[in-house]
């Protein structure tokens, strides 16, 4: 997608064996990449946030592994690079998709062979992620095309997202946002609700961003505003992403996305949920028993980062305190919608009901 006109993906290949990725804490006040050389820069880079979103958090795990080769190619640094990456965030099911299938490619392989044989996959995974985030945004095309004409093709189909599912998400395209950006390639009036996303804000500083880069019409709102536009019938559809779905259709997405559903479902507003394949544990039944909710610094909770208010053109960062020094602050990161308030599913293969059986339709395969 595009950054001042300029093609970007999230993820590349740098010379010299290096991979480079946008800093995402620094957006939307600067747009910084930077070089990872080791296992340690990746995890970092995850921890951290730097990277983020369930996809590209996969993707950059997998050129972690790579980047693990080039230090230790042997079978203790294959499983040290397993270990180190898998501890970084526990929710977004990517990850560990990412590694285990890392490690299930590079275990045959000699020491010597693994560090190419790494990066010609990781790359691969990157390639497959932007087809997959193509075919979600030609499948969710089709509910935002029903939408609008449902309205009678009047005034823009208005959309509210949670966090950030969008191409900064991904490798490209994005997995929410993917049918916004098609509907709006297509000519169909959209805009997008866009809540900020508290702690981290990611709507606010990433969704609000990348739409703008690509001129979708978009305004920002608090967390809680979701349910009164919804009550005063502003909000067509709402579409948001997933870190972690069950085989039975619950998913784990940016803590708040249940709220939402909830007023959703209250307000007879469809609530879809976009996702590719590897986001999918079919191991997991229910989400709210069997998905870890990965639990953050509080100091995400009482501070905040932002460019200072008419710092005259400056884009320097600043982080100022919210609440009494030593208030005790709880950051949960994620939080579970059940499958019942979930309209539909939308994957690369299709729209399907959140249910066993509509995933397992689109996936045979793996519903075993
Ligand atoms: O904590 P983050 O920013 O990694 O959380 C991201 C989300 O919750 C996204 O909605 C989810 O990963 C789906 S991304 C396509």
């Amino acid at each position: 997608m595009n950054v001042n006109g300029t093609p970007y993906r999230t993820i590349w290949e740098a010379a010299g064996g290096a991979v480079e990725i946008i800093d995402q804490t620094k957006l939307p006040h600067q747009f910084v990449t930077i070089k990872l050389r080791s296992l340690d820069d990746a995890a970092t880079a995850i921890a951290d946030m730097w990277v983020r979103g369930a996809p590209l958090i996969g993707a950059m795990a997998a050129y972690g592994m790579y980047l693990a080769m080039g230090e230790d190619g042997s079978d203790a640094g294959l499983a040290h690079a397993a270990k180190t990456l898998t501890a970084t965030r526990p929710t977004a099911v990517n990850l560990a998709w990412a590694v285990d299938h890392m490690t299930a490619l590079l275990t045959p392989l000699a020491p010597a062979d693994r560090p190419q044989a790494a990066r010609r996959e990781a790359a691969r995974i990157c390639d497959e992620d932007v087809a997959i985030c193509n075919g979600i945004g030609e499948h969710g095309l089709a509910k935002i095309e029903q939408a609008w004409d449902a309205k009678g093709e009047t005034g823009p189909v208005n959309i509210l997202t949670h966090c950030n599912a969008g191409w900064l998400a991904t490798v490209d395209w994005g997995t929410a946002l993917a049918p916004i950006y098609k509907a709006h390639e297509a000519g169909i009036p959209v805009h997008v609700w866009v809540d900020e996303t508290r702690p981290r804000n990611q709507g606010a500083s990433l969704t609000a961003w990348e739409l703008g880069q690509h001129g979708v019409p978009n305004t920002l709102i608090v967390d809680n505003a979701g349910g009164h536009l919804m009550q005063h019938g502003m909000v067509d559809l709402c579409i948001t992403g997933t870190d972690r779905t069950t085989a039975t259709g619950d998913v784990a997405n940016k803590i708040g996305t249940y709220l939402k559903a909830l007023a959703a479902h209250d307000n007879q507003v469809p609530f879809y949920v976009a996702l590719p394949g590897p986001t999918i544990d079919w191991q997991a039944r229910d989400g709210i028993a069997d998905i870890p909710i990965e639990q953050r610094d509080g100091r995400e909770v009482t501070q905040i980062t932002g460019r200072q208010a008419g710092a005259g053109g400056t884009n320097d960062l600043v982080t100022i305190d919210l609440a009494p020094e030593g208030t005790a602050a709880a950051n949960y990161a994620f939080d579970v919608t059940p499958a019942r308030l979930v309209t539909g599913l939308i994957t690369e293969r299709g729209v399907c009901p959140a249910t066993a059986a509509g995933l397992a339709g689109l996936y045979p395969e793996k519903a075993g």
